[in-house]
């Protein structure tokens, strides 16, 4: 036989499935129909349960084959399939059973009758959870009534997305690893629906394994049970997630191997962990440009790159076509507030500044305070202190601002509040982080993450470009 019939056979499942049901409840019909020749209608009874169990059993046939083919995981289709052959069972039985008797009034036969057409029912209802998802019928019922009948209203997780400056400041699991279980496998290992007894909500959750034992190997984590089924073949009966639900990009993989490579921490970020920008770049925020605003600048002469590259500073272009820059003094660690001095040509053409390390002071900020397209100005590990920040509100497109191990306190942050354009500060220990508590922060016009752990310096602080 060639190999298409059964795959093809397979998917006439759910139309077959039409004639038990239209026979059974047909035959039912006939037997409680009020008449007065009880008798009058047996044969037609018998042949139309006669037809109901052959075309069952058929059904029965062509879903394991559906099921065999199509890969569904048995604990998805267990009950279906278990009431199926039930169904088609107590048909066979009532079948028998009037034959036998000949008549439809025997209390076995009425017994028989309401297991059919509750097995019918209910296995028609979990074989329609299973093509058109089980909130089918539920979803369209008002969500006051739905909460009050606890008819599960799935929850709704964002696409996995990272901060494209300050990604190495996530925490590998908390923002990383989590946010891809929840995308791809919490649908069925969470608390109320816990598939294999695993729950992939949290990290405890994780580590408590599955029915199986640990799904983490410390030892041997890449050879850990969560990953390996991810990577089994599609088709493979253990594949994770099922064949048919959604598959996880193939970055979103490299990330849990990568995270079970680093050796399934949970405090580290993705910065300690030593991952390479390449394996997150491809879920950084979208529309990344649009954050920078649009210019009408003529492009630089090379010259002029030549000049202060070969000062010290780290310039690059955002893109080919595009002329706003990211200077940096990376490789420059010494420079001072007068080195700086040697920007004035390219002011407006600095979009991201990042002079982490170097030893500028707050005497830097009116020069700062003149170019005019900043969006990411990085000051961690300086000495500035932000007395005079009421200067950095000209600029008018700044949206992150990085003051990590700067000296920056409350009062000075404060000269910020109300910015036109200012979004994010990262201020992790600062005498900031120290001095205040969180309500207070939330007082400005703009998010501060101070943190509550000790950020480690990243590879890519002292990375020589
Ligand atoms: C559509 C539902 C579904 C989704 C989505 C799903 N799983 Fe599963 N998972 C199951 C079922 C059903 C089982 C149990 C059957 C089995 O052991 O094969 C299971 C079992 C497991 C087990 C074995 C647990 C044990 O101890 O036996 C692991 C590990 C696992 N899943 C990992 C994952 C991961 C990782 C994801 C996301 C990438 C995921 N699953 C997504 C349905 C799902």
């Amino acid at each position: 036989m060639p190999l298409f019939i059964f795959p093809l056979i397979g998917r006439f499942h759910p139309l077959i499935v039409h004639l038990p049901i239209g026979f059974i409840l047909f035959a039912l019909i006939l037997m409680y129909y009020p008449r007065k020749d009880k008798n009058l209608l047996l044969p037609t009874v018998q042949f139309a349960l006669l037809l109901s169990t052959l075309t069952a059993f058929f059904a029965c046939i062509t879903g394991i084959i559906l099921y065999n083919q199509e890969g569904y995981a048995f604990d998805t289709i267990q009950n279906h399939l278990i009431l199926g052959i039930l169904t088609a069972l107590t048909c066979l039985s009532l079948y028998l059973l009037v034959k036998k008797y000949q008549s439809t009034s025997n209390p076995k036969i009425h017994i028989g009758s309401a297991i059919l057409f509750l097995s019918l029912t209910i296995t028609g209802h979990l074989g329609g959870n299973l093509t058109h998802g089980e909130t089918y019928l539920t979803e369209v019922l008002p969500e006051g009534v739905q909460e009050t009948f606890g008819f599960k209203i799935q929850e709704q997780f964002e696409p996995f997305s990272i901060d494209a400056d300050a990604w190495e400041q996530a925490l590998f699991f908390d923002e990383v690893v989590q946010p891809i279980l929840n995308q791809n496998c919490r649908s069925c290992h969470n608390e109320k629906n816990s598939k294999g007894d695993l729950i992939l909500t949290s990290k405890e959750s994780l580590l408590e394994g599955g029915k199986n034992g640990e799904v983490i190997f410390h030892k041997t984590p890449l050879e850990s049970e969560l990953i390996k089924r991810m990577l089994l073949p599609l088709d493979h009966e253990d594949h994770m997630p099922p064949k048919e639900k959604r598959q996880p990009v193939e970055a979103e993989v490299a990330l849990i191997i990568a995270w079970l490579h680093a050796g399934t921490s949970f405090e580290e970020t993705l910065g300690q962990s030593g991952i390479s920008v390449d394996l997150v770049s491809s879920f950084f925020v979208k529309n990344e440009t649009s954050i920078y605003p649009e210019v009408q600048l003529e492009p630089l002469e090379e010259d002029v790159f030549k000049e202060l590259k070969g000062k010290g500073f780290f310039i690059e272009k955002l893109s080919v076509t595009f002329p706003l820059l990211k200077v940096s003094t990376i490789n420059f660690t010494n420079a001072e507030n007068q080195d700086l001095e040697s920007l004035e040509p390219i002011l407006a053409y600095i979009t991201i500044l990042d002079l982490s390390l170097s030893n500028v002071t707050d005497d830097i900020i009116p020069l700062i305070g003149k170019m005019e397209n900043l969006t990411v100005l990085k000051l961690n590990e300086t000495k500035i202190e932000g007395q005079n920040f009421e200067i950095l509100k000209g600029n008018a497109h700044l949206i992150q601002l990085h003051l990590t191990k700067s000296m920056v306190n409350r009062d000075n942050l404060g000269k910020l509040n109300s910015h036109p354009s200012l979004q994010k500060v990262f201020a992790y220990e600062t005498p900031l982080a120290k001095e205040i508590n969180v309500e207070k922060l939330k007082e400005l016009s703009f998010k501060v993450e101070v943190g509550n752990f000790e950020l480690p310096s990243l590879p890519t602080d002292r990375m020589k470009y």
